[in-house]
């Protein structure tokens, strides 16, 4: 289907940490439909974004194991015969991650060390794609930011992201285990956790426009930001797993375009056909994390692994509301 990810799964077998969440579930939609096999393990951790209702269609086709991956006897045994680890399991809130560091810390750092030493201790010919975070980065020194901008993170989460991908390329390297870290923007779309303003800010601003309320933006919103549609993420994410030029690897997965926040929301209310936007000051614990703009280079990928991204936004808006409009209730927990 997608000319990005012409190299296709099928036949592999893939297991995906965090699957029932926003992005593992559209990835394993498409895992499926390439003809893989594929393992969810999900923990359906409350404060992130797994639902089960992302899974409703291929619920018959996928072994689902609820478990951690802090659980580490367990993780152990789903590596063993698997060909693709996605690991997409998190904690994924920044605020959250602000107010209960130490669970931010065990998942996002003691969980991959977890899945790291499964694979290398049972499986070391597993090829692992782990997802770092564009906000690893912090407050940009230099514009576009590409791969080898310094990391200052602002927030617990992103820090621990930060240092979790270094994990991943040091297994790679010391263990000669074929990795690769894709750092993504603010992703958005179908199957997204849009109730809650802890997760990305696009989705959350979706969610009041889908439900006709006011998205409210913070100072002017003249902050620029790098949106991608869940379908070119799911693309990045195949064509690195896949890639032997990819592995020891990290590569930034963004859009071609960057987009004030105020345009986003307006461009939100014009696409959803609902909602409206309210300027409010800065909240004191908001403002202490904000890194201003975020415009990142998406060449190296681009050039190495054939990937563009391939949805607009105004097109990623429209199929994101065609998604919404028969479930929203599922979402709004
Ligand atoms: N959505 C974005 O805009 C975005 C941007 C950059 C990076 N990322 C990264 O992409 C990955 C997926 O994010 P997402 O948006 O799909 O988030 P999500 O919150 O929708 O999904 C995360 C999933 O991980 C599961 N999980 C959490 N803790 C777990 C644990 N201890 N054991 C097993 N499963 C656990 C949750 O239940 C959930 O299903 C994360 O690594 C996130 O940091 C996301």
């Amino acid at each position: 289907m997608a000319k990005n990810a012409k190299n296709s799964v099928k036949g592999k077998r893939i297991l995906i940490t965090g699957g029932l969440g926003f992005i593992g579930s559209n990835l394993a939609h498409r895992c499926l439909d390439q003809g893989a096999k594929v393992t969810i393990l999900d923990c359906l951790d409350p404060h992130s974004g797994g639902n089960l209702f992302n899974i409703r269609e291929i619920r018959d086709d996928v072994k689902l194991v609820i478990s951690d991956v802090l659980n580490f006897d367990e993780v152990s045994r789903q590596v063993m015969d698997k060909d693709i680890l996605f690991n997409c399991a998190a904690s994924t809130s920044h605020p959250f991650s602000m107010k209960e560091p130490w669970i931010d810390l065990d998942v996002n750092c003691r969980g991959v060390i977890n899945l790291l030493e499964a694979v290398r201790r049972f499986n070391k010919e597993m090829k692992i794609v782990h997802i770092g975070t564009s906000t690893q980065l912090g407050k940009l020194h230099f514009r576009p930011a590409n791969e080898t901008h310094p990391e200052f993170p602002t927030d617990i989460y992103s820090a621990n992201k930060s240092v979790s991908e270094k994990y991943v390329l040091i297994y790679g390297a010391a263990y000669n285990m074929p990795v690769t870290v894709i750092r993504f923007p603010n992703v958005f779309g179908p199957r997204a956790s849009i109730h809650s303003s802890d997760f990305t800010f696009v989705n959350y601003f979706i969610g009041l426009a889908l439900q006709d309320k006011a998205i409210t933006i913070y100072g002017d919103g003249a902050q620029l930001r790098n949106v991608l549609y869940v379908d070119d993420c799911v693309d990045a994410l195949i064509n690195a797993a896949l890639s032997q030029k990819a592995n020891g690897e990290v590569y930034f997965a963004a859009g071609d375009e960057h987009y004030s926040v105020a345009l986003i929301a307006k461009d939100i209310v014009k696409y959803i056909k609902s909602g409206h936007t309210k300027f409010i000051p800065w909240p004191a614990e908001r403002k202490v994390t904000e890194i201003g703009d975020a415009v990142i280079s998406n060449k190296k990928i681009k050039t190495e692994l054939s990937w563009k991204p391939r949805v607009g936004f105004a097109d990623g808006l429209i199929k994101t509301k065609q998604y919404f409009s028969t479930c929203l209730e599922n979402y709004l927990r």
